[in-house]
């Protein structure tokens, strides 16, 4: 943002440096509005820290150039700048500025969330092998697991694609002792067939807490809250049995359909519930697999990202996350 402001700062002094009328400086002065309005409208989807300094210099853009304004049109009144040097009057361009794409805004506001309940941040490489993305997960090559998560091979069958970010709680784990309280945000990949709800490519947020006497219940809170502090304390979460090979018990964890508000309708197949994320308790073999006592306790989740900036914006397909539909992009 320090550098957008900056280029903010050289254009309006380069159009200023050349105004040489009342309406010609409106016309600026308007545009200029208008931009402060986006930059403070962006400024929000920023982190805290971020935010901070953002915020600071859009104050200082603005200040600067209200003052700057002032004193031209005072100027301009008394006559003393005469001299035309460009007609300003003819409508200038439209200035259309970007916007931090929906998946990067919640994907941020789930790191705020998560940050603020007192977990770290950690990432992994996409490009993995097999022994993080399957082997150490408790899911050995002729584990039928692995073919609900079918992924591409750089270099058939050890370089791959990571199919989900449950790896980077092996690289975390083989790093460090507990305990600990992560999240890992990130892209992975999958052979899916592109339909309403799935694309070969898409965001997920990993979860690990590993410490002693974490249980089950600390699971249900930790994903509840996270969940309510982004959408809402109306918002239920449901936990049901399910299996994977990394945790025991596992779980699916299921939100109330944000787009109905559980009545059902198309986006929740007449549910009520939208299937977001897998957790459980992590299980044994892989803690020993890490070098952990068997005995250690810890949970871990992994909430499918895509479907919350769904939910969130309300947009039907998952597919128009990827789409360059301008008109979309103009409603959120
Ligand atoms: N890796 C799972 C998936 O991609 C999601 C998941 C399930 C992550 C259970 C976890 C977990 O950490 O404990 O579908």
């Amino acid at each position: 943002m320090k550098n957008q402001i900056a280029k903010i700062k050289e254009e309006l002094g380069t159009k200023l440096s050349t105004v040489s009328a009342a309406d010609g400086l409106a016309v600026i002065e308007s545009s200029f509005k208008k931009t402060m309005k986006e930059l403070f409208t962006d400024m929000k989807a920023l982190v805290p820290e971020d935010k901070r300094e953002a915020g600071q210099l859009i104050n200082e853009l603005k200040n600067e150039f209200e003052a700057k304004f002032k004193a031209m049109r005072a100027e301009l009144a008394s006559g003393a700048k005469t001299e035309v040097t460009l007609d300003l009057s003819i409508a200038s361009p439209e200035f259309v500025r970007g916007k931090i794409h929906p998946l990067i805004r919640v994907g941020k506001m789930m790191e705020d969330v998560y940050k603020e309940m007192g977990f770290s941040i950690a990432y992994g490489p996409e490009v993995e092998n097999d022994k993080h993305n399957y082997e150490m997960l408790n899911m050995p090559y002729y584990h039928p697991a692995r073919d609900m998560q079918d992924t591409f091979y750089l270099e058939y069958p050890n370089v791959l694609l990571r199919s989900h970010t449950s790896c980077v709680q092996i690289r975390y784990m083989l790093a460090h002792k507990p305990p600990f309280m992560i999240i890992s945000p990130g892209v992975v990949y999958r052979v899916d067939e592109i339909d309403m709800q799935h694309t070969p490519c898409f965001y997920q947020v990993e979860g690990l807490v590993v410490g002693e006497g974490i249980n089950l219940a600390n699971l249900k809170w930790a994903m509840t809250e996270s969940a309510k502090r982004i959408f809402g304390d109306s918002l239920q979460v449901r936990f049901s049995p399910c299996y994977y090979p990394y945790t025991e018990p596992s779980a699916a964890v299921d939100m109330s359909c944000i787009m109905c508000g559980g009545k059902g309708c198309r986006t929740c197949k007449g549910t009520g519930w939208m299937r977001v994320a897998g957790a459980g308790m992590v299980h044994p073999n892989v803690f020993e697999g890490v070098g952990y006592s068997r005995e250690t306790q810890g949970f871990a989740f992994g909430w499918g990202l895509n479907r919350l900036p769904m939910l969130y914006f309300k947009i039907a397909e998952m597919r128009k996350l990827f789409e360059n539909e301008i008109s979309l992009w103009e409603q959120l």
